[in-house]
């Protein structure tokens, strides 16, 4: 039995960015101030799994969640042992299982190759063929690609699909996911570092550009890299050279850059937070995902699918789904687009125990959609009553950051227990900043 320290950093969810580092022998998640990491997600049960060191290795089971625990897309269960890189989800927030001696930073991830040509885009409205006839086109050629589409609507399985069928790609595909690191380590993650090339960096390390050379480089959410890490990302897509962090050797990568983002990068020029000459290199070859609402007639293949993957597991098997039930989600608009279709499938079938599934398993659904419906009515709001001009997305995009901001502090300080010093490292910022930005964004504590 080894006691190893491991990390789980929340990639998607309310909790988005929160990182929990430890080598408790038992660890309780849940939504439940008494768990030992407490993840603030309505869609995440108060005691909802747990985390043990066994025999076999470090494993996780479900408590009895509402919804249950998954791991890369497999029901848990009473146990299973967890693999560094494991996509482990509970409700609608996803966690990145990782080793801490493990080589690959916290927002990095190594996908086998081989496993991401089984990605299948499902869907054949007439938007999904185009998509699919892109792809293919995509296959010849080495240029970067920017992929661009809302949260939820298959940005990542598309660059799975790209680097699938790339003609001569027999190396990784690495993913650097940008939000997920602290901001001080996104160069080196990308680029590498010397030895002592920052506090804390005892030895060289190569970087993701390095680690995909010969494959993919996914850059997940380019639209929140820095100003000066996009700089040094133009430079490597025009002459294929960059330097590691705190060093003077010129290195080179043919790692083709894949990169996605959900925000208006052409705002985000506006705004002076990206740089035009990084998107109009991009944009030469742009993917667009299109959302779920636009291309309704996939909805039916999805479900059917879902259904297939999820209901054989649960007992009694799911087989299929009632006329009114298939209605009710066809009519429903999707903000999360296809992972909150594929999570309500998945929680209804849990929830089920039945063969059919039925109108009546889909009552949450108005629910869920709830968090991106009240940012939109609020910007509605201000529209109406004339607070901000049509047209004018500058409110809308401080609402967003700052609100952004505010459920970040106040979530890690839920997670730090109100502990201001282990909040701040949550953070990955300084007690001093987190003071700071308590202050400016009215947060009481
Ligand atoms: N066309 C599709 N067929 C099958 N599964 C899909 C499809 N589109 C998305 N999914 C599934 O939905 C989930 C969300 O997709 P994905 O992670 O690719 O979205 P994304 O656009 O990267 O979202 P985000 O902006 O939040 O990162 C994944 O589990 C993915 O496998
Ligand atoms: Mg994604």
């Amino acid at each position: 039995m080894l006691k190893k320290p491991y990390r789980l950093l929340v990639v998607t969810g309310p909790a988005r960015s929160v990182q929990f580092e430890t080598d408790r022998p038992v660890l309780r998640l849940g939504r439940d101030e008494s768990c030992d990491f407490v993840i603030p997600d309505t869609t995440v049960s108060r005691a909802h799994a747990e985390i043990r060191l066994s025999e076999e290795g470090i494993a996780i089971r479900d408590l009895e969640s509402a919804n249950g625990t998954w791991v890369n897309d497999e029901s848990v269960g009473r146990g299973r042992v967890l693999r560094s890189g494991d996509r482990i989800e509970l409700g609608d927030s996803q966690l990145l299982f990782t080793f801490e001696d493990d080589y690959a930073a916290p927002g990095t991830l190594s996908h086998d190759t081989r496993r991401s040509r089984g990605a299948s885009i499902i869907g054949s409205a007439p938007a999904m063929d185009a998509l699919r006839a892109t792809i293919e086109r995509l296959a010849t050629t080495d240029a970067a690609v920017l992929i661009l589409g809302e949260s939820g609507s298959g940005k990542e399985l598309v660059a799975k699909a790209i680097h699938a069928s790339h003609a001569h790609s027999l190396g990784p595909l690495v993913t650097v996911n940008a939000p997920a690191l602290p901001r001080s380590l996104v160069e080196s993650e990308l680029f590498g570092h010397e030895r002592g090339a920052f506090t804390g960096a005892a030895r060289r390390a190569d970087g993701a550009f390095t680690r995909a050379d010969g494959g993919t480089l996914f850059l997940d959410e380019i639209g929140e890299l820095e100003l000066a890490a996009q700089a040094k990302l133009l430079r490597v897509l025009e002459n294929g050279t960059f330097h590691r962090v705190g060093g003077n050797e010129e290195l080179r990568s043919t790692a083709r850059v894949i990169a996605a983002t959900n925000r208006d990068l052409e705002a985000e020029i506006e705004a002076g937070r990206f740089r035009e000459d990084l998107y109009y290199r991009l944009r030469v070859l742009q993917v667009v995902v299109p959302p779920l609402r636009e291309r309704k007639s996939d909805i039916p293949e999805l479900v059917d699918y879902f259904v297939r993957v999820f209901g054989s597991r649960a007992r009694p098997p799911v087989e299929s789904i009632d006329d009114s039930a298939l209605r009710a989600l066809e009519r429903y608009d999707w903000p999360g687009n296809v992972r909150q279709l594929k999570n309500s499938l998945r929680q209804a079938i849990v929830l089920a125990a039945k063969p059919v599934l039925a109108r009546s398993d889909f009552d949450g659904l108005e629910r869920s959609g709830d968090t991106e419906r009240l940012r939109r009515s609020a910007v509605e709001r201000a529209r109406a009553d004339g607070a901000i001009d049509e047209g004018d997305d500058s409110f809308e995009m401080s609402l967003n950051l700052e609100e952004n901001e505010r459920r970040l502090i106040r979530r890690s300080l839920e997670v730090a227990r109100g502990n201001k010093t282990k909040a701040a490292e949550l953070l990955g910022i300084a007690r001093n900043t987190l003071y700071e930005k308590l202050k400016r964004l009215g947060i009481d504590d």
